[in-house]
């Protein structure tokens, strides 16, 4: 800042030391101010991700542009080869023949459940898989409805492969529990893991009625999700929290980053949010069929709300808000024992939380 550009009408004339001493001082003001903005934006741009709420049929053209000759749609032709090896590490290796190193195959035939909870988790997470079978997915028989639950895991990385190897095994003899497909389990794979418990629903449950895929750090109130169930339409359904009209990043230090030449549209269209969603058990063989038709982004959410798009089959939003929960919702018995899902702070809450909630005793206060 320059002393010429204080008019002269200022009363005293500014020594050195005085406009020095303001120059930083504004300096600094205006320091904290942008980076509180920088903050504020991130969050808001993260929120516009999950919620933003546009005039959707106006992007309508600009998604069948895309998922049209194109876009992100594979021509037939490249089908065969070029699948297992992306153009780009935006994209998956998906659709592709991945192979079962675990597998239970007769569960459901067995079981014969209602609806099968799919929790994927990374093959060194044993941590979150004893957390989800001491609490909700513990819970096998819910209001007279058999409830399956099945954890998918894919291939551990290189380093130390053989000795994690050697303990899913066990961890798999003792529970009976784990898929695993030999696809390497990251987090830019997801897409696949998700495609793999569509493909494993279509051949090994697919007389179940819905499955749930829900992430392992997750509340999950069984009961709730039952009672919305039982008045759910059984063809056609998904549903969890439904983003609408969601912005696609365009900022390269985001999780969700996309460009523009893999993902010219601005807008996705609308999917349920990967932290859990619901789906009846007709949906996974479209859900394949779909997706060889579009080019498999790594959001697995965002992707299956592409190919539900290229099915043309409307997402369920539920009317209830308060059922599926993006934002962690702090413990409260009565909110506990009415919501669906919520994510949580750490998986110690989550066993707390759920403890609590199966004590006797009423949940709400009359
Ligand atoms: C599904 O039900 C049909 C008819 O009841 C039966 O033949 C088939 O084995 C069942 N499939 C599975 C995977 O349980
Ligand atoms: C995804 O899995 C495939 C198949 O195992 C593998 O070739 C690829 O390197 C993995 N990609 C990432 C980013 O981990
Ligand atoms: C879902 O439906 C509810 C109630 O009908 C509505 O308030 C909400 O805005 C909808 N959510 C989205 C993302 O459109």
């Amino acid at each position: 800042m320059m002393k010429t550009k204080f008019p002269g009408s200022i009363r005293c004339r500014c020594s050195l030391l005085q406009v020095g001493f303001l120059t930083l001082l504004t300096s600094a003001v205006l320091l904290l101010y942008y980076v509180k903005l920088i903050e504020v934006s991130k969050i808001w741009s993260e929120m516009d991700r999950i919620m933003k709420k546009t005039t959707f049929t106006t992007e309508t053209a600009a998604l069948n542009g895309y998922l049209g000759a194109s876009g992100l749609q594979w021509t037939p032709s490249a089908l065969p080869g070029k699948p297992c090896q992306p153009e780009t590490t935006y994209l998956v290796a998906y659709p592709c023949k991945y192979h079962y190193i675990l597998n239970e195959l007769e569960r459901c035939q067995n079981e014969k459940p209602f609806l099968v909870l799919m929790v994927p988790v990374t093959p060194n997470n044993r941590e979150a898989r004893d957390a989800v079978r001491t609490t909700w997915g513990s819970e096998k028989m819910v209001m007279d409805k058999v409830v399956s639950l099945f954890f998918l895991l894919g291939q551990p990385g290189h380093e130390g492969r053989e000795e994690m190897q050697q303990k899913i095994l066990q961890e798999s003899e003792e529970h009976h529990d784990i898929i695993q497909s030999d696809f390497l389990d990251s987090y830019k794979n997801l897409t696949i893991k998700t495609m793999v418990i569509m493909e494993w629903l279509a051949t090994y449950c697919q007389n179940a009625t819905y499955a749930m895929k829900i992430d392992s750090d997750m509340f999950l109130n069984v009961n709730s999700l039952i009672n919305m169930l039982l008045q759910a339409p059984r063809k056609n359904f998904i549903t969890g929290l439904v983003a609408i009209g969601a912005a696609v990043s365009r900022d390269p230090s985001s999780k969700w980053y996309l460009p523009k030449d893999v993902f010219p549209a601005d807008f996705y269209p609308p999917y349920a949010l990967g932290l859990g969603y619901v789906i009846s058990l007709d949906l996974p063989n479209k859900l394949i069929e779909g997706a060889k038709h579009v080019k498999a982004v790594y959001i697995e959410d965002v992707f299956l709300g592409l190919c539900m798009w290229y099915l043309r089959i409307p997402l369920t939003n539920q009317t209830d808000q308060s059922l599926f929960n993006y934002f962690t919702v702090p413990y409260n018995r009565c909110r506990y024992s009415k919501l669906i899902a919520t994510t949580t702070h750490s998986l110690q809450d989550q066993v707390n939380f759920w403890k609590e909630l199966k004590k006797p005793g009423p949940h709400c206060q009359p």
